[in-house]
């Protein structure tokens, strides 16, 4: 896979430190509460998975994949639900796990949809901010690292669903994807 990433971003040991300090100062959030963390299917597992593993509190887990119609031509519309939560939402507090925030359009309308179905609470964590993109104006609770607007794979984060499984965050060289 080599021949096709330009630059490492953000290497493996970097991740595992950042993500036990997010764990960490979850767990401390929670230590007193019930929670659901919901991961947005692909792009969240790799970075959910060592999230929960490194926090010390007991949690639920579940998923989520939601397809947004949201570009900025279409600030009114909806997200289509492609696989909802098996849990119920009311009276919860939920964490939503995301891979990378970019437009933001996709979770300022699921954390919408969480809060309508009656949940307790709904707090966004987000490993990769690509905060020049943002088009709409959402909170990012627990946030990782801001990255350049370049083209990211690994970590859970995809071309044509190529590369999820890099251990690293890198930029793709443009004959990759050109
Ligand atoms: P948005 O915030 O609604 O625009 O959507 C964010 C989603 O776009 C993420 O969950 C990723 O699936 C995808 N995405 C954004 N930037 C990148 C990238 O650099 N590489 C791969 N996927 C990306
Ligand atoms: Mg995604």
């Amino acid at each position: 896979m080599d021949e096709v990433i330009k630059e490492i971003i953000i290497d493996e040991e970097t991740i595992e430190k950042k993500v036990k300090e997010m764990a960490k100062e979850i767990s401390d959030d929670y230590r007193d509460e019930e929670l659901l963390v919901v991961g947005i299917l692909k792009g969240a597992i790799i970075f959910m998975s060592d999230l929960i593993k490194a926090m010390d509190i007991p949690v639920k887990i579940d998923f989520m994949n939601v397809s947004s119609y949201g570009d900025s031509s279409v600030s009114t519309g909806e997200i289509k639900i492609l696989k909802d939560l098996e849990n119920d939402v009311e009276g919860k507090n939920i964490l939503i796990v995301e891979d990378i925030i970019d437009t933001g359009y996709t979770l300022e309308k699921l954390t919408k949809n969480l809060e309508d179905r009656g949940a307790k609470s709904v707090k966004l964590c987000a490993f990769l901010d690509k905060v020049d993109r943002r088009e709409v104006d959402v909170h990012i609770d627990y946030k990782g690292y801001v990255v350049p607007d370049d083209f990211l794979v690994g970590y859970g984060l995809d071309y044509a669903e190529k590369y999820r499984n890099l251990p690293y965050v890198a930029a793709l060289k443009e004959e990759a994807y050109m």
